[in-house]
């Protein structure tokens, strides 16, 4: 294709069938997360939203980090030198990729942790969708240790993973722990090896991509909203969500799965997907 690919100075893109590879790319400063990044990072996501040669986003980080974290130069010292309103913008523009667009993104996001994930990068690494952890990854909420709380969005988000008592043991303690722990935690689907890693990562974003795009898209909406609903809204919000999918639909998928599974009995969808 001819469309430039998209990164700035501090993110770096790289497509391989379907799957846009998105490294947080200041392997010198551990990926730590500057404004400019957080500028760059909003380009990238919109771009990516409507690039054809993007299925699905891994989220990862260059180097022997995933991120170390909110820049203490280039974010705070650095928004704490200009004006409030330039402030309030830096941690718009901030929030906006890490928190309000992975959350709501139109495709599935994977973080792939591969090493270093402090703070900051916590939101988002819970924001993607799914996410694969080295299992010998550092992790920790070291804001502690160094004289703030989990803000940004931090405290929310851990509380939508992790349980009360882990959760505010690590915000309380700053204690570091690995990517097996973090399994063990909630905060990743799996701990791997290094070594099997991107692999492992690049299987599963192939199983997501060779699903209803549409459907994949509206059933993780569907979750979303509904987990922050009473039972009484989430029934009524969730059949509309499926009428919805089946009216916005273009492929078909329902019906196909029931002719397919009903009248000519070449498939169970309790064991794979239709023939799309
Ligand atoms: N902010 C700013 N610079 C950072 C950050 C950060 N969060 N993390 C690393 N760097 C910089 C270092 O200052 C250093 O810069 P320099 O080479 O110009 O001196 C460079 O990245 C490499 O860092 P080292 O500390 O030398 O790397 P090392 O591999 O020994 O340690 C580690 C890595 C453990 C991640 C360490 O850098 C560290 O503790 N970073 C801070 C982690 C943290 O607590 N982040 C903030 C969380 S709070 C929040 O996000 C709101």
């Amino acid at each position: 294709q001819d469309k430039p690919i998209p990164g700035g100075n501090t993110v770096r893109v790289e497509f391989e069938d379907g799957i846009a590879w998105v490294h947080l790319d200041r392997p010198e400063k551990r990926n730590a997360m500057s404004m400019e990044m957080a500028r760059d990072m909003n380009a990238v996501l919109d771009a990516l939203e409507l690039d054809d040669r993007c299925g699905v986003i891994v989220l990862t980080g260059s180097g022997e980090a995933f991120s170390a974290g909110m820049d203490l130069q280039g974010f705070f010292r650095a928004s704490d030198a200009v004006s409030d309103v330039e402030r309030h913008r830096a941690y718009r523009e901030t929030r906006a990729w890490q928190w309000r667009t992975l959350m709501f993104y139109a495709k599935p996001t994977i973080a792939m942790v591969n090493g270093w994930c402090f703070g900051g990068a916590f939101t988002p690494l819970i924001c993607c969708d799914l996410a694969i952890t080295d299992e010998a990854a550092t992790f920790g909420l070291s804001e502690i240790n160094w004289g703030i709380i989990p803000g940004g969005v931090v405290s929310k988000a851990i509380s939508t993973l992790m349980g009360d008592r882990e959760a505010l043991y690590y915000v309380m303690t700053g204690e570091k722990f690995d990517g097996a722990r973090a399994k063990e935690l909630g905060l990743v689907n799996e701990a791997v090896p290094a070594d099997r890693l991107k692999a492992r990562t690049r299987e599963l974003a192939k199983v997501l991509l060779e699903k209803n795009p549409t459907t994949l898209r509206q059933a993780r909406m569907a979750y979303k909203y509904a987990r922050e609903m009473n039972w009484e809204l989430a029934a009524e919000y969730l059949t509309a969500k499926g009428d919805q999918t089946t009216f916005v639909d273009k492929e078909k998928g329902r019906e196909k799965g029931m002719v397919q599974f009903l009248d000519e009995k070449t498939y169970k969808p309790g064991l794979g997907n239709y023939k799309r």
